[in-house]
């Protein structure tokens, strides 16, 4: 009866409340009997503790060597999944490991510099709880951030930062995500799944850990001596990343959401999502096993490694999406910086392309709504399908003062000419050229605009990104 999750699959809503109505019965009996345990008195007010390593650097903006990753494999899917970890993590630069249920074996020795330092979890199955659990091989996972913690180098560790050995971080833009936040206050930093259906059966204030999330050092400071009580407290549980919201938010602590960090939660071809993505750094990308390559005619790992080469020109651009509008063709672009750009023989208004077009499929079917978004619906209808075009290459120009990414056509079309704007074809455009500033520190949020150079017949359309004008709605 107990679904299997961590990748939630949703069986039996009965069950689920049956199990949650236990849970309800639990919590009752837990806040009017409070259990004579000393860490456990929730009523009392949380004593913060500030970290030594912490206090004397909070001049110091936050930058890669304060953050140190925990990652959580498995010997089982290492070979598959080292190339994942390869495509981002940087040798002597990201600090942190890779927590893994076994020692390695001869094939994987001698362990790569090219990947996170090895090491094995501390033996859950010594806990007294441990019997108890509902779902065991949870514990070791849960408990990564404490055997990190444990290992002592933590000198000038401002953020713990969880994740799995199929997610990708672009680190850079991480860095930048963290440093918003005071890590000297306690924070539970991530997002939550794109299906409902996930934070409705686990919890809408709860990070997922492949999406990956980053704690604070003085909330992992202060977590870490709780955790065991917490696997105490809910044996019933069948995630670690519901058993960490668990415990923080008895901690009084909530999650703190961050749109660009993406669990996956989604089958087949996720270029719809990622083409409007929202207007935050992208920090994460997770599930690539069970979705399409990320670029037409690239396997995954081509995929990844070619839409980090854009990330590598200019991060805080990577698929934020920009979109400008041709007046003599009745053209709308769209482009989602270094990964894909769309035209529509339409003017479409901003609030609608900023919706994803759904390309993918939800990871397990549930009552609608499905997604945490609104979409758009795939359609053949002339004046609202886009033609799709993939990043083909980013280099830098005119002295690396400015940034040339390229867009080839995916495919053609095969749709009539939009009649009602004109019958200005976009079927001959076989490239897009979008010239951008050389990278600039965009802020979180902001908006930019640009403008489309095309000459009739020509088969490339040319894109300048540019700042908006004041109150710049419809070019
Ligand atoms: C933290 O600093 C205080 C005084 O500055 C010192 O007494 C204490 O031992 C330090 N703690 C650790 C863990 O270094
Ligand atoms: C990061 O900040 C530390 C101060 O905590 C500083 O010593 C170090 O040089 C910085 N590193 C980089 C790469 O900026
Ligand atoms: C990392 O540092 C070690 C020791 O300083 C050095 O031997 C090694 O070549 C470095 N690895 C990379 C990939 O730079
Ligand atoms: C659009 O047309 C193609 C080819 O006829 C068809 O395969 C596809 O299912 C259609 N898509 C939609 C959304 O109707
Ligand atoms: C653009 O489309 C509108 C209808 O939406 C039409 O009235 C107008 O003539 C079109 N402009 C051009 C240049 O085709
Ligand atoms: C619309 O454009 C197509 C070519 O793109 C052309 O064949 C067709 O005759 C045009 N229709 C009208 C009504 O102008
Ligand atoms: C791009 O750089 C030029 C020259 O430095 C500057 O004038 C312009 O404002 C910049 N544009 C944007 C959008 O940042």
């Amino acid at each position: 009866m107990k679904p299997k999750f961590r990748n939630p699959s949703f069986v039996n809503f009965g069950k689920f409340l049956a199990i949650s109505g236990l849970s309800l019965l639990f919590f009752y009996t837990f806040f009017y009997n409070p259990p004579c345990n000393k860490c456990c008195d929730l009523s009392s007010p949380v004593e913060i503790k500030w970290s030594n390593s912490s206090k004397n650097t909070v001049d110091y903006p936050t930058n890669i060597s304060h953050i140190k990753f925990v990652l959580i494999g498995s010997l089982k899917t290492w070979k598959q999944r080292r190339p994942y970890i390869e495509a981002w993590w940087r040798p002597n630069e990201t600090r942190g490991n890779i927590f893994m249920d076994s020692p390695p074996s001869k094939e994987f020795l001698p362990w790569p510099q090219t990947v996170p330092p090895f090491q094995l979890n501390e033996d859950a199955t010594k806990l007294p709880v441990y019997p108890k659990l509902a779902n065991p091989i949870e514990a070791r996972i849960f408990r990564s951030v404490l055997d990190s913690f444990r290992l002592g180098d933590n000198e000038d560790v401002r953020w713990f930062v969880m994740a799995d050995d199929d997610t990708i971080f672009f680190v850079d833009n991480l860095v930048q995500v963290l440093a918003k936040y005071d890590h000297t206050k306690r924070y539970y930093v991530g997002m939550y799944s794109e299906a409902v259906i996930s934070n409705f059966l686990f919890s809408f204030d709860m990070a997922y850990g492949g999406g990956g999330y980053a704690l604070s050092y003085s909330l992992v400071e202060e977590l870490a001596p709780l955790m065991d009580d917490c696997l105490e407290r809910y044996p019933f549980m069948h995630t670690s990343d519901h058993l960490s919201s668990s415990c923080l938010s008895d901690l009084g602590v909530g999650l703190t959401v961050e749109r660009g960090i993406h669990q996956i939660d989604l089958l087949g071809d996720i270029s719809g999502m990622l083409s409007s993505h929202p207007q935050s750094p992208i920090v994460t990308l997770h599930h690539f096993d069970n979705i399409d390559p990320l670029f037409p005619y690239k396997n995954r790992i081509e995929s990844i490694n070619h839409l980090m080469k854009a990330a590598e020109v200019d991060q805080p651009r990577l698929v934020q999406q920009t979109i400008c509008y041709h007046r003599p063709t009745n053209w709308s672009v769209s482009v989602s910086w270094g990964y894909s750009a769309h035209i529509y023989e339409n003017i479409i208004p901003r609030s609608v392309l900023r919706k994803p077009i759904e390309t993918f499929a939800p990871w397990k079917n549930g009552p609608p709504p499905v997604y945490m978004f609104n979409t758009r619906l795939p359609t053949n209808d002339s004046c609202q399908a886009p033609h799709v075009f993939f990043m083909e290459s980013v280099r830098k120009i005119k002295g690396n003062a400015l940034v040339l990414t390229t867009y080839r056509r995916k495919a053609p079309r095969r749709l009539r000419p939009c009649f009602y704007t004109g019958n200005h074809s976009a079927d001959r455009i076989s490239r897009i050229r979008v010239f951008s500033n050389a990278t600039v520190r965009m802020e979180p949020g902001s908006i930019k605009c640009c403008s489309v150079k095309y000459m009739g017949g020509m088969n490339v359309v040319n894109i300048k990104l540019r700042d908006c004008r004041k109150g710049e709605v419809i070019a």
